[in-house]
């Protein structure tokens, strides 16, 4: 029987990734970074096209050697369609579409957000794995999207609840930012909030109806908190640094896992799993880890060099689309705004 290999290349924001799945297992994911943004605080979509024009063909060519294949064996090629930067995307999906044109292979669009739940399913031939239960929960969590999905197939997926403000990984920056801290303040939040107390401050919870979440309020209220606080004392947020930060991060996964454990408790769901850039939070996986004993549900957290943007939940995505044959055409356009 032929091998179905399929290449994903993935470049939404500011991560250049590619990588190959070959029947099912990963056999490479190389992403190449840009470094370009940190003297902005923030990604500059115009630069962050043109490092991918740079990156994309030098990290094709090594993630096909490091799988030990050549274009030659290519099935099909997929390719992040959106949601991310226009720019980006166009970027990653014109060379999709000329590497199929010039080989003769089919193509396969796949939607990032949808990527990152499916990397629950990413399976490396000589490592044991477990992969969710169809029907599962899906926390998905990251810098632009705060979401519950229902998940009932590969792509049946349902948004039952979403952030109505702010996203989890935003409100992270955003208060980082507050604090003085580099951005993405979020990784920054979660290391300094290991040597704090988070019952050291009260912020501010929201009162919103169903599985949906809002983060602006929290963020006013620990904006405020600090302003006062400073007025007294201007060394506060030194002094108070790490309390704030174990504080905040506490407020933000109660937050999280009150909705999550709403919806399996209306639902009747236990298969639970988390994703997305948020979910490399340390007290976010604790958290996970005590639900799982408290409330029996089986959970799913992904490897961190799945919770970050990559290629190789693109490729998986698109092998479970190549198998159903379920292609596009070479008319498809990348789309910037989150749609599922
Ligand atoms: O999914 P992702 O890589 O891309 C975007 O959606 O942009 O998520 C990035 C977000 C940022 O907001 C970053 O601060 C947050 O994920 N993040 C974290 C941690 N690692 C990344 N937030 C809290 N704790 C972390 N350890």
């Amino acid at each position: 029987m032929s091998r179905i290999t399929v290449l994903g290349i993935e470049s939404s924001c500011d991560d250049t990734s590619a990588a190959v799945i070959q029947d099912g297992f990963l056999r490479s994911n190389v992403v190449a970074g840009q470094k370009v943004h940190e003297a902005y605080g923030g990604v500059v979509p115009e630069l962050a096209s043109r490092a991918h024009q740079q990156n994309i063909i030098p990290v094709v060519d090594a993630a096909l050697k490091q799988a030990g294949i050549g274009v030659a064996d290519l099935s099909a090629v997929a390719f992040t369609r959106g949601p991310g930067l226009m720019g980006s995307l166009l970027v990653g999906t014109s060379f999709a579409k000329g590497l199929a044109r010039a080989k003769g292979i089919p193509l396969v669009e796949v939607n990032h957000l949808q990527a990152h739940i499916l990397a629950h399913f990413i399976e490396v031939e000589s490592e044991a794995h477990v992969s969710p239960c169809f029907p599962f929960l899906c926390l998905l969590v990251s810098g632009g999207n705060s979401q519950i999905v229902l998940v009932r197939d590969y792509h049946d997926m349902e948004v039952i609840g979403q952030t109505i403000d702010d996203a989890a990984g935003e409100a992270f920056d955003k208060c980082a930012k507050v604090m003085g801290l580099p951005y993405p303040g979020g990784p920054w939040i979660d290391r300094l909030a290991a040597q704090g107390n988070p019952k050291a401050f009260q912020f501010s919870k929201p009162h919103i109806a169903g599985y949906d979440y809002s983060f602006s309020g929290l963020k006013t209220s620990f904006l405020y908190k600090l302003r006062d606080a400073l007025v007294e004392n201007p060394n506060f947020i030194e002094e108070n640094k790490t309390d704030l930060c174990a504080s905040l991060q506490k407020t933000i996964v109660d937050i999280l896992m009150d909705k999550l454990k709403k919806a399996a408790k209306d639902l009747g769901i236990r298969e639970v799993a988390v994703a997305g850039g948020v979910s490399a939070n340390s007290g976010l996986r604790t958290a996970f880890e005590e639900y799982a004993q408290r409330y029996r549900w089986n959970i799913h957290i992904p490897k961190f060099a799945y919770t970050t943007d990559n290629a190789a939940m693109i490729a998986m995505s698109g092998y479970f689309k190549a198998i159903n044959h379920d292609y596009i055409g070479m008319d498809a356009v990348p789309f910037s705004k989150t749609r599922f």
